[in-house]
């Protein structure tokens, strides 16, 4: 019997750019981010008879290249002695292409793994072995807002809000459902060590982080959407400034900048986020999300329109 696990992609308002140890994966800033509800990775891990290396599909395609990633995250669960696996994974959203698929797939798989071995891992440690395939999948074994803290020898992530206490909405605006150039790990990598806005960024980090954490607990939309908005676009400064440059951004994601920029001056309550892809995340409350949605799909160059309120954490969906 299969075992199968279910995490959702997560959003970061305050971002993580850049590490602080490559070998471990660790990050070299804090974040903030928002677990979405509507999209998701479904893993299912199986051990059939006789098989001798493990077997990856992906949405029902053989996709041995992303293999390797996956296989060490289970080493790093089971052990390297573990038995081959087969491994299906389901995304109801386009992969790579800057909608965090790597955050749902590697907090899916350590959770099928710590299933498939009796499941008694806390979350803080499966949390701290997602991260090793994916920085921001550390976050996604939580629900809401959830915040990344560096501590010594790892991460320690803390729901700061659950998906009822402030359920605010997310509408993402599809711009290119290509495979980005440059994956995240590779890119800000050349950010750390070319950019000459990247110790600012760290330097700067704790104090966004603490705006952001205060503007969660007293629910002030317009607070966080400020500190977001300001974060997001210093990240993709260095990201800009970096040698050779990363410009994620196309013309419709521009577009889409102005859409929000335009609603917001208009007293709509929302604002943008974008992360290593094309995409536009708006944040809105929900009262306004038809009328961003609406604006949005109208906004030259976008493809699609995905919606989602706040989700759960990572977990398992059957064992057996
Ligand atoms: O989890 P990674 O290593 O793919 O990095 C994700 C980085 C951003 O999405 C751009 C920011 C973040 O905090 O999620």
């Amino acid at each position: 019997m299969p075992i199968t696990a279910l995490a959702h992609p997560n959003i970061a308002l305050i971002k993580y750019w850049g590490k602080r140890d490559t070998g471990r994966n660790l990050p070299a800033v804090g974040s903030i981010s928002v677990t979405l509800d509507a999209l998701y990775t479904r893993m299912s891990l199986e051990i059939p008879d006789s098989l001798t290396e493990d077997r990856l599909t992906l949405n029902g395609q053989p996709a041995p290249s992303l293999l390797p990633r996956l296989a060490a995250c289970l080493d790093s669960v089971l052990g390297r002695e573990r038995p081959r696996l087969s491994i299906d994974s389901t995304s109801n959203f386009p992969v790579a292409a800057g909608l965090a698929s790597s955050a749902s797939a590697f907090a899916a798989c350590v959770v099928a793994a710590d299933a498939l071995d009796g499941g008694e891992r806390s979350r803080d440690v499966l949390s701290n072995l997602a991260g090793r395939g994916s920085g921001s999948a550390a976050r996604s074994l939580f629900g809401g807002f959830a915040e990344l803290r560096n501590r010594e020898d790892g991460v320690e992530v803390t729901t700061l809000l659950g998906p009822d206490e402030w359920p605010v909405e997310v509408v993402v605006a599809v711009t290119s459902e290509h495979k980005k150039a440059v994956g995240s790990g590779e890119a800000m990598e050349i950010s750390r060590q070319t950019s000459p806005f990247y110790q600012r960024w760290l330097d700067e980090q704790e104090h966004d982080l603490a705006v952001a954490r205060d503007a969660i607990a007293a629910r002030d939309f317009a607070a966080l959407g400020r500190i977001a908005e300001h974060n997001c676009l210093k990240m993709h400064s260095v990201m800009w400034t970096s040698r050779p440059p990363m410009v994620y951004w196309t013309s419709a994601t521009v577009a889409c900048l102005e859409t929000v920029r335009d609603l917001a001056a208009g007293g709509v309550p929302v604002f943008f986020t974008i992360d290593a892809g094309p995409q536009v995340k708006a944040l809105c409350l929900p009262e306004a999300a038809d009328r961003v949605a609406r604006a949005l799909g109208e906004t030259p160059g976008v493809q699609r329109i995905l919606r989602s309120k706040l989700g759960e954490g990572a977990r398992v969906l059957e064992a057996g």
